[in-house]
């Protein structure tokens, strides 16, 4: 893929799932590329994939939760590569479960990961891809940051707050004139780990919900994914949608507007909220 040869690229949660794709297809492109997860043997496996085929690569464990090491990460990050021209804050994770029922630690520790640690590698890496003079910052939000349904409420309040605080960076990078671009990720059902991670609030059975997502909602493979974002980013796209279903929710949701509400709740928690 053009555009990528010689980039200095950084990817979060790229021990599993999208961010492994994500990481070996800029590899393949000719990108040098920083990794990291709190997941050190699925790092390890990424590690060694793009070893293999001989990126310049340099792998660490960081929880993107954690702002303090985040600042040193990407100084280093810099300091390794001499320059860093793209952030994928990619990292994150699921919860299932009605907000009567979630606990207040459950919520937050959604947010503190898919949206904080967003917030984090965007302010952590900012000033070093303005200063690159060839910039790109790819948050990944999710088809439930552009609409909401029963049982995700806590995921779809960080993928909102990613959508929100990705599309007005992206004008203020415009207005400043700064040499950084900016796109937010929506993907739809992508056949990883996400749901065999995730957690969800008591009397609900995770291991249950995490079959039902990958039988009947993980349509799109990560490797494909990849391959969306990356040409995503080389058209500069705003908004980059991920499968069939992403892009068929979109625009249901343009046609409905605020009345998707009273349309989504038996089909879509069917498939993916707590049986009711
Ligand atoms: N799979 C889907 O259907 C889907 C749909 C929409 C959005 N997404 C988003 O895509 C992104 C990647 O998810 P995935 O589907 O590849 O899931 P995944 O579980 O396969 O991979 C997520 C990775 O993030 C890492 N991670 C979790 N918490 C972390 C932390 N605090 N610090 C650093 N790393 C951490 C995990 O260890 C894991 O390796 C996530 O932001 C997810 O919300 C996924």
């Amino acid at each position: 893929m053009e555009g990528f040869a010689g980039k200095v690229a950084v990817v979060t949660g790229a021990g599993s799932g999208i961010g492994q794709a994500l990481a070996i297809e800029l590899g393949r492109s000719g990108a040098h590329v920083a990794i990291s997860d709190v997941d050190t043997e699925g790092l390890a496996v990424t590690e060694k994939r793009l070893k293999d085929i001989g990126v310049h690569v340099k792998s660490d464990r960081l929880d993107v939760t954690e702002r303090e090491a985040f600042l040193l990460y990407a100084d280093a990050v810099a300091e390794h590569f001499g320059k860093v021209n793209q952030i994928y804050n990619n990292a994150g994770i699921a919860f299932t479960g009605d907000i009567e029922v979630s606990q207040f630690k459950d919520i937050e520790r959604v947010m503190d990961v898919d949206y904080w640690g967003v917030v984090n590698g965007t302010k952590a890496f900012l000033p070093h891809l303005i200063s690159s003079g060839d910039g790109h910052v790819v948050n990944v939000s999710s088809v439930f940051g552009l609409f909401a349904v029963p049982g995700q409420a806590a995921y779809n309040s960080a993928k909102f707050a990613v959508r929100g605080f990705t599309e007005a960076l992206r004008q203020e990078m415009a207005l400043a004139g700064h040499p950084v671009k900016v796109s937010c990720v929506h993907p739809g059902g992508i056949k990883t780990a996400i749901a065999r991670n995730a957690t969800a609030a008591e009397g609900l059975d995770p291991g249950e919900l995490a079959k039902a997502f990958d039988a009947k909602l993980a349509s799109t493979t990560p490797e494909k994914a990849a391959e969306v974002i990356l040409d995503g980013v080389r058209k500069n796209k705003a908004r980059i949608l991920i499968g069939r279903d992403a892009k068929m929710f979109e625009i249901v949701i343009r046609a409905f507007g605020p009345h998707y509400q009273s349309l989504f709740p038996k089909v879509v928690s069917r498939l993916v909220g707590p049986s009711r």
